[in-house]
């Protein structure tokens, strides 16, 4: 049996959509229809070739998490561990583990567009820096989907101050922050308005990262109270230069939030509540659907601030042989 999915056939082009074979359903899994799949950035790399948990192996469909239905018409949140046979097909086989049920008359565009963004900080501040009441947190990075989803996910998580850092400054005022700081203004800015800040959530890494750890410890009125900084995204560069006096010198604590510093199990313990969240609108990011047959052509389209491009299955019908 055949389906439709966007395959990626070279790791230096978009992928084509193209007839597929339906995965054999191996036990404790289940078949879905594909109903909306996001467009995330983590996407992106996979289809490229070039995220950590990429094996290297073509063709592959993209793809990691998306909304489908069940065979008993339950529609359901999914994510797959598999970087061959992603999400971004007509069906996908699924460890019945790995998938929740949304509530019902959930938006599933919404769904779709909003988790994987927002999982970023509500993962980050449950999992690897349990927030406590009123802490305040800086979000370097606040102009793009994850970084502004992170404001009102800290919030929603019981932060007290919020301070956004980015670069767009007509993005950034719209961020729901306490205040904003704009990344060209300098580090000697950033650390003005944040050196007394609990948590970092960092989506940028490189050189705005390199820069801000320095100001932001040298300028902390008590370099013993502790600074936790979460590694979440790497927009501005994969590598940073980390003089070792950073360590020693404050209580600085570094660690990274994505799949691998956090179980499966625990991210998927997460899902309920954080769906519930999208699904009352507090947390929230305009989803711009597409049919998954446009795949190759807009692919490579930026995101529109503040949308997350997802696309969506047109027939969630398997094909016959006979068909092709
Ligand atoms: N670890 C996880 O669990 C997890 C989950 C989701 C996402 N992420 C990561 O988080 C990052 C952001 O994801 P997203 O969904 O928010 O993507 P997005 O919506 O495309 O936003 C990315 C933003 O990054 C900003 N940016 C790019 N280069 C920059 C630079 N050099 N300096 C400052 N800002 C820069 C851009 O802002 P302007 O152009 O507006 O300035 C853009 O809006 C990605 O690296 C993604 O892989 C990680």
């Amino acid at each position: 049996m055949k389906m439709h999915a966007a395959v990626v056939t070279s790791f230096d082009e978009a992928p084509h959509y193209l007839p597929f074979e339906v995965p054999e359903v191996g036990e404790g899994q289940v078949l879905l229809d594909v109903l909306a799949v996001g467009l995330h950035p983590r996407v992106r790399t996979g289809a490229t070739g070039q995220h950590y948990t990429s094996s290297g192996t073509l063709p592959m469909i993209p793809g990691v998490d998306g909304v489908g239905r069940r065979p008993d018409g339950t529609a359901v949140y999914f994510v797959t561990d598999d970087d061959v046979i992603g999400t971004m097909a007509e069906k996908a086989v699924v460890d019945a583990r790995r998938m929740i049920a949304l509530p019902a008359g959930a938006d599933v565009a919404k769904v779709a567009a909003a988790m994987n963004p927002a999982m970023s900080s509500w993962v980050a501040l449950r999992r690897r820096v349990p927030i406590q009441p009123g802490q305040s947190v800086l979000i370097l990075g606040a102009t793009g989907n994850a970084g502004t989803m992170a404001a009102q996910v800290a919030k929603r998580l019981g932060a007290g101050r919020v301070v956004a850092a980015g670069r767009n400054t007509e993005r950034l005022v719209a961020v729901p922050a306490d205040a904003h700081v704009a990344l060209g203004d300098g580090p000697d800015a950033l650390a003005a308005a944040a050196a007394e800040v609990d948590i970092v959530l960092d989506y940028l890494w490189g050189k705005p990262a390199e820069a801000a750890i320095v100001a932001l410890l040298t300028a902390r009125s008590d370099r013993s109270r502790q600074l936790d900084w979460i590694q979440i995204g790497s927009m501005a560069g994969p590598t940073i230069e980390l003089p070792s006096v950073a360590l020693r010198s404050a209580n600085f604590r570094l660690q990274g939030n994505g799949q691998g510093a956090v179980s499966p199990r625990a991210y998927l313990a997460e899902l309920p509540a954080l769906i519930d969240e999208i699904d009352a609108g507090s947390i929230a990011v305009t989803p711009r659907t597409v049919p998954l047959a446009d795949v190759e052509r807009v692919w490579n389209e930026p995101d529109v601030p503040g949308e997350r491009l997802v696309l969506t299955p047109a027939g969630t019908g398997s094909i016959s042989e006979s068909a092709l």
